[in-house]
């Protein structure tokens, strides 16, 4: 019998404290137990009344309130939950979480907890790309929370960029994944002594990156990064000592996995260079070709003119890692992501970049490789071509962890 999970759910002072409400409904109706805490910015969106409604229970609002201390205190709150989730997560709020104050029953119970953390950050566009904002988020992903958005699109305030939040069927899908996955971990505890893997450094890259033009706008690609955030948990349930390198997705952070978040190809570059040694690496990550040479401070202006964009190329993560000389990790495999003859396209690029393994797999339109949950791959290497049939990228995941895990156990030296 499966045990009734419970969420802490704080909502923080932003327009979208709004869609918080449909949270709630979708939580109860997934089965998982909620209660909320509100705080003063938030009671200013939403009421208590609504919120008390749809969670069929008390909302907690002051840290220092007899009636909301009386019974359960903010340890009991957040001991009481399974997981805290803090949607909208408010630059302030962020910042607070950062720095460790702890001035409100939300603060309080954040700093109290000990359980895992998911926030879905919302704000304005200029706030979020603020360095102060985009620091404390770096140290808050460093530290183990989770995070879900912020998304791209119009804002409440008229503007257009990243700040929105996560809409709340996301929010709830990431909610139930880090459940089956505190789950499986409990499992993956238990089998430890099965994990091929142990004592060997993994570094796996993956999903887009984007190359800013200017504050709001940037090249990207149509990569999910479900492909590879597959790879790095499978690798991570094998038992080795993971790191991803992220590009931006909505995906949440694979269990067991130290996750890098990074925008550009430059940032993941460096990222990726700061982690070695290592033993494996799979490079996944749909690297952008090229960068804008100068991209802008201020916003590009329509001011008439249609502007040309002079690029430059990014460095090739996978060729660096391939042919360093010091570091060369164990085992180096990219993907070639093609269309028309893929195998023969990615047996020339295993020869270019120097890898060990190429795995390819068909991008072409109708294929839904890019942002879909299946994947048909064929490995390459100097063996040969194997071809795997279709199947879930979590699968294929799985798949190569094993593959990997037989060849770093059989000597090949
Ligand atoms: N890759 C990388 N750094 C880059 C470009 C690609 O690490 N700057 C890696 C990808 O992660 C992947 C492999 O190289 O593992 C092949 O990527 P792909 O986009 O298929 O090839 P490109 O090198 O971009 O070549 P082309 O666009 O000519 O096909």
């Amino acid at each position: 019998m499966s045990v009734e999970k419970r969420v802490l759910l704080i909502v923080s002072g932003g327009i979208a404290a709004y869609k918080s409400l449909e949270l709630v409904r979708n939580l109860k109706n997934a089965g998982i137990a909620i209660r909320c805490i509100l705080t003063p910015g938030g009671a200013r969106f939403v009421t208590t009344l609504s919120l008390a409604t749809l969670s069929e229970d008390k909302v907690y609002e002051d840290l220092f309130s007899v009636a909301d201390q009386g019974g359960i205190g903010h340890i009991e709150l957040s001991r009481d939950a399974d997981l805290l989730v803090v949607a909208p997560a408010t630059a302030d709020i962020i910042a607070k979480m950062r720095a460790g104050i702890a001035d409100d029953l939300a603060t309080a119970a954040l700093l109290a907890t000990n359980k895992p953390v998911l926030i879905a950050p919302a704000m304005n566009v200029r706030m979020w790309v603020h360095e102060a904002t985009q620091e404390n988020m770096a140290i808050l992903n460093d530290r183990g929370v989770n995070i879900i958005g912020p998304d791209e699109g119009d804002m409440a305030c008229g503007e257009y960029g990243m700040g929105r939040m996560s809409e709340p069927d996301a929010i709830t899908i990431a909610i139930k994944k880090l459940f089956q996955e505190t789950n499986s971990r409990d499992t993956a505890l238990i089998c430890k002594s099965n994990q091929k893997l142990a004592g060997k450094k993994a570094l796996v890259t993956s999903g887009p990156t984007h190359e800013p033009l200017d504050p709001v706008r940037y090249i990207a690609n149509r990569s999910s990064g479900r492909q590879g955030h597959a790879i790095a948990a499978a690798l991570a349930k094998k038992g080795a000592d993971t790191v991803m390198i992220s590009g931006p997705t909505n995906l949440s952070d694979p269990i067991g996995v130290t996750v890098r978040r990074v925008g550009s190809a430059v940032e993941m570059f460096e990222a990726c260079k700061r982690e070695l040694p290592a033993d494996i690496v799979v490079c996944a990550a749909a690297v952008a070709d090229w960068r804008a040479l100068h991209p802008t401070d201020k916003k590009i202006k329509k001011d008439g003119v249609v502007p040309t964009l002079e690029l430059t190329q990014n460095p090739d993560i996978l060729s660096f890692l391939s042919q360093s000389i010091s570091n060369r990790p164990r085992l180096v495999v990219g993907f070639a992501a093609e269309t028309g003859s893929v195998v023969d396209k990615a047996l020339d690029k295993l020869a270019r970049k120097k890898c060990d393994w190429m795995i390819a797999n068909d991008v072409s339109v109708g294929t839904q490789t890019f942002g879909g949950t299946k994947n048909t791959v064929h490995i390459v290497d100097q063996n040969g071509i194997e071809n795997w049939p279709e199947m879930s990228k979590e699968s294929i995941g799985d798949r190569l962890a094993d593959r990997i895990a037989n060849h770093l156990n059989t000597d090949h030296d």
